[in-house]
């Protein structure tokens, strides 16, 4: 066995289902199954139901992540089209401002150019905006960060043409950085037309010359994320699936087995899952006594049942991947071992 110690990890992107679906995930579980992936703090998206758009609801969210979480957490403001005049307000407890330009799952979304004006006039900072922006709409926030010289962050690149634009962005100097997900690094088309609902997200898997073009060019990302978008398997199956798959548990064992094909290396994996997403939404540096201990020689094929998260399935499933994740140190407090989670609900903090 050989074990290595990591500094806790960080998701900048996941989906808590809090307030309104937690039948999908909720504070206990999604954290549960953030310290089983290694991640000791993470950042929960705003499309709950209701959406997290109003200062009320911010709270009553921070609230029961104060009370039941299991590792740190942060929590991002939506923008609405009716809540730019809240942003000042939002921006106190938020650990960023989520805009959605394209479809995505529920009702936030924003296509209206003065509404994405105002929200850009109005974000205070100094945390990023994040954004969902594809394509076209890629190229659109990049205009208004460079006009109103927001920080923008842009979550999860999946095609090899954005990644060219957003590196030119950067060798023009514009405050952008951006995050690539495990899903869009190692599926492809073929794969979602083999998992029929269980590959359906937003973005969708795209062609193997676009997901080759994220490792090919993968010195421009800042950061891996997760997108974990847990849904229960009896909604996966209707009639109408909503897309988004979990990826909290698989994403470290994901990006250890590229290590162990010589596809990036452990030094990587840190600034890439936990010095970046630090440094990008001004997160505490990690604690000495919180770290996580994994297993680089431990070679297991990802299950179908036993997960921590609620959606209880894995698009990987049936992979066979080399490293695991043994123990997790939270504050000089054993959090998990030996794929058991010990740590008490309302043991996060909740940041900002
Ligand atoms: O696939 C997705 N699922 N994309 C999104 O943008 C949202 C997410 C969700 O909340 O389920
Ligand atoms: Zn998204
Ligand atoms: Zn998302």
């Amino acid at each position: 066995m050989t074990t290595i110690r990591l500094p806790g990890l960080v998701d900048v992107h996941t989906h808590l289902r809090v307030p309104g679906q937690t039948h999908k995930e909720d504070f206990a579980s999604g954290t549960a199954a953030a310290l089983a992936g290694g991640f000791t703090t993470i950042l929960a998206m705003p499309n709950t139901q209701p959406p997290i758009t109003t200062p009320e609801i911010l709270d009553l969210t921070r609230a029961e992540a104060q009370a039941t979480a299991r590792c740190d957490v942060g929590i991002f403001a939506g923008a609405a089209i009716n809540n730019s005049h809240l942003l000042p307000l939002l921006a106190h407890h938020s650990c960023g401002l989520k805009i959605y330009l394209d479809q995505t799952f529920g009702p936030l979304r924003i296509n209206d150019l003065a509404t994405l004006m105002e929200h850009f006039a109005t974000w205070p900072g100094p945390q990023p905006i994040a954004v969902h922006a594809e394509e076209n709409s890629l190229a659109q926030v990049l205009g208004l960060a460079a006009i109103y010289q927001q920080k923008i962050h842009i979550c999860h690149v999946s095609r090899r043409a954005e990644l060219e634009l957003i590196a030119r962005a950067k060798e023009r100097g514009l405050p952008v950085t951006c995050e690539v997900t495990p899903h869009h690094l190692f599926l492809n088309s073929d794969d979602a037309a083999r998992l029929g609902p269980y590959g359906q997200m937003r973005p969708p898997l795209q062609s193997e010359y676009d997901r080759a073009g994220l490792w090919e060019l993968l010195h421009f990302v800042d950061c891996i994320a997760t997108d974990h978008a847990p849904h229960t398997r009896a909604e996966k199956e209707s009639s109408t699936p909503p897309p988004g798959i979990p990826g909290l548990e698989t994403a470290l064992p994901l990006m250890l087995t590229a290590v162990d094909a010589g596809k990036l290396t452990f030094s990587q994996i840190i600034e890439l899952m936990s010095t970046a997403p630090r440094r990008i939404f001004n997160l505490p540096a990690v604690e000495e006594n919180t770290w996580i201990e994994v297993d680089t020689g431990a070679i297991w094929s990802i299950p179908q049942f036993g997960w921590q998260t609620r959606a209880g399935w894995s698009s990987f499933a049936g992979r066979t991947v080399r490293g695991r994740v043994e123990r997790v140190i939270l504050r000089g407090v054993e959090v998990y071992a030996q794929q058991i989670v010990m740590a008490a609900p309302g043991c996060g903090e909740v940041l900002f």
